[in-house]
């Protein structure tokens, strides 16, 4: 049977100066999924993410994302391309200069157009879906709480409806409560809107919890993409560490026999 790859990333390879960060790595994406990318400081994983946004352009290799080569496409294209994806940042998720209304609608305006009444619902809506109530959409991001800013982040990364979703470490900074009910959030969301995620993270409990495949980044390349249980006991000092610490036993013995996204 063909799987159907949203995004296709072949021999890529990127360079800063005379740093290579990425060099013959390879990486499919497939539909409806949950792909997270682990790797330690610096190996690469929000430039990867940027790239696969069309932010980045690599030094070679492609980057095919829902049938179209990034890179070669023409600029309208690519920008109805753009619209379809949707991320939150590592740092600096909302505009600390607009409103919690005026983040999500942002998107809207600029990108699609929308006449302001339709603009109004869908900001509404958004928040709906990621559990903020309504008395907050005229509150500026600094009243916020961190785990309320991830939230409203996550809202206007799903302003335009888009089919993929980035999340550049959604749990980092929240505390185990609060990154709890966010992963739920993320559970829920990905599964009503059939969403494809491509998450990065270091936290393991998210990881175990969200992941349908983990893509590990090492020696600059994917050195094994695989379910959780097949990436865990893959031979590589990186695995060992980062799985097998206290820590990572923990948050192993949480995982199901049967996953939940092959219920
Ligand atoms: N625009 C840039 N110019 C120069 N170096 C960069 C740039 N973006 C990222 N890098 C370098 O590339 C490497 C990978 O960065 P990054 O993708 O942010 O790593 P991480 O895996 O921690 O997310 C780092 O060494 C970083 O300093
Ligand atoms: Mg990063």
């Amino acid at each position: 049977m063909d799987v159907d790859h949203v995004i296709e990333v072949e021999d890529l390879r990127t360079q800063f100066g005379r740093a290579v960060v990425h060099d013959h790595l390879n990486l499919n994406v497939r539909r409806g999924e949950i792909l997270s990318i682990v790797g330690g400081s610096g190996t690469g994983k929000t430039v990867l993410m940027r790239q696969m946004l069309g932010l980045e352009i690599p030094r070679r290799g492609t980057i095919r994302v829902l049938g179209e080569d990034l890179h070669a496409s023409q600029s309208a294209h690519f920008d109805e391309l753009r619209k379809r994806s949707g991320m939150l940042f590592q740092h600096g998720a909302l505009y600390s200069a607009l409103s919690v209304f005026d983040n999500i609608a942002q998107p809207m305006r600029e990108l699609r157009k929308l006449p302001p009444a339709l603009i109004r619902d869908l900001v509404y809506l958004k928040l709906h879906m990621v559990g903020i109530s309504f008395e907050h959409a005229q509150k500026m991001p600094a009243d916020l709480s961190g785990g309320m800013i991830k939230r409203i982040a996550l809202a206007r990364a799903l302003a335009l409806d888009p089919e993929l979703l980035f999340l550049d470490e959604p749990t980092a900074g929240l505390d185990p409560d609060r990154s709890d009910s966010f992963v739920g959030l993320i559970q829920s969301l990905h599964q009503q809107l059939r969403l494809t995620v491509v998450m990065v993270t270091h936290d393991l409990d998210s990881l175990f919890a969200l992941s349908s495949r983990i893509a590990v980044l090492a020696e600059k390349k994917v050195i094994v993409v695989g379910t959780p249980q097949e990436v865990v006991q893959f031979d590589h000092p990186f695995i060992q560490r980062f799985f097998l610490g206290g820590r990572g036993r923990r948050a192993m013995e949480v995982l199901s026999p049967v996953p939940y996204w092959e219920n």
